[in-house]
């Protein structure tokens, strides 16, 4: 897994993108390292949230490795991207994922970071959509995700004009939900982070799983659905400590089932 590097301390696990020359461009091995470890942390009961970034104050990520497009036919990149199914695997891991957006998210790396539940990013971040101005489109799940994130028009506007905008732009679009400082970045995230860490980590995975399926299923599916976790969180022994806890005003201790 040289391609990336992952931390873990106090239930928090940092994966870092670490291909800083390459500004963290996603080549088939830095993915398959990539997949590799969300594995890794969705094995590791000890890890509650995950923070995903990049090595480097550049970049995030800042695409797919053009490198590796050139002279691929339609059957092989259709082969490719069976093998390349971190975005699905992110969206659908039983825990929260934070993308700390340190710089450039471009192309395969926004479609991770809105793969991830939360985007909080630098002030020097850029993001975008600049498939076209290759001649290829988003394949990493763009075209679907981000009309659902921040609306069909602007979704339309950053796929087609291949636009790159700045992190200030992308707050006011939705695209980003907080921007700090770059010297905070890490720090402000931290601090969310660890406040999500201390929630059981088995209501954690019901809310995001009630929440991810608003754009899975159509209104009333998604609220019969919301339902019937509700009420499988009323079998978990962290509800009934949970509650207990508040009622003694005391610190719940949960147990993670
Ligand atoms: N794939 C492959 N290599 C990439 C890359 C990508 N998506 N993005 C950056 N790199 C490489 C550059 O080729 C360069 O490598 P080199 O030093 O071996 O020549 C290195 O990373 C540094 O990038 P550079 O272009 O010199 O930095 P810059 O600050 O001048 O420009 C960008 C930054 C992000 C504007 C520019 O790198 C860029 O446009 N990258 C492509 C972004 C993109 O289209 N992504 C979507 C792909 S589908």
């Amino acid at each position: 897994m040289s391609n990336v590097l992952l931390e873990k301390s106090d239930g928090i696990a940092i994966l870092r993108i670490n291909r800083p020359d390459k500004l963290n461009a996603l080549n088939l091995e830095a993915l398959a390292d990539l997949a590799e470890a969300i594995d890794e942390v969705k094995e590791d009961d000890a890890v509650r949230v995950l923070i995903l970034t990049g090595v480097g104050d550049k970049a995030f990520i800042a695409g797919m490795d053009i490198a590796e497009f050139e002279g691929v036919t339609p059957l092989e990149q259709r082969e490719i991207m069976r093998v390349t199914r971190v975005y699905n695997a992110l969206d659908r891991l039983p825990k929260p994922v934070i993308a700390m957006i340190n710089g450039y998210c471009l192309g395969g790396g926004c479609e991770i970071a809105i793969s991830c539940d939360i985007r909080i990013a630098s002030e020097k971040a850029k993001m975008g959509q600049p498939e076209v101005n290759i001649g290829i489109i988003p394949g990493g799940g763009a075209t679907q995700r981000l009309p659902r994130l921040i609306g069909e028009g602007q979704a339309l506007r950053l796929i087609l004009s291949g636009e790159i905008i700045e992190a200030s732009e992308a707050k006011e679009i939705g695209l980003v939900d907080e921007v700090f400082p770059h010297d905070r970045l890490e720090e402000k995230t931290l601090e969310l982070a660890a406040k999500i860490a201390e929630k059981s980590p088995a209501v954690l995975r019901l809310a995001k799983e009630a929440v991810k399926n608003w754009s899975r299923m159509g209104l009333d599916e998604g609220l019969r659905h919301e339902a019937n976790l509700f009420a499988e969180v009323f079998g978990t022994e962290d509800r009934v400590e949970g509650v207990a806890a508040f009622l003694a005003k005391r610190k719940p201790e949960w147990k993670g089932r």
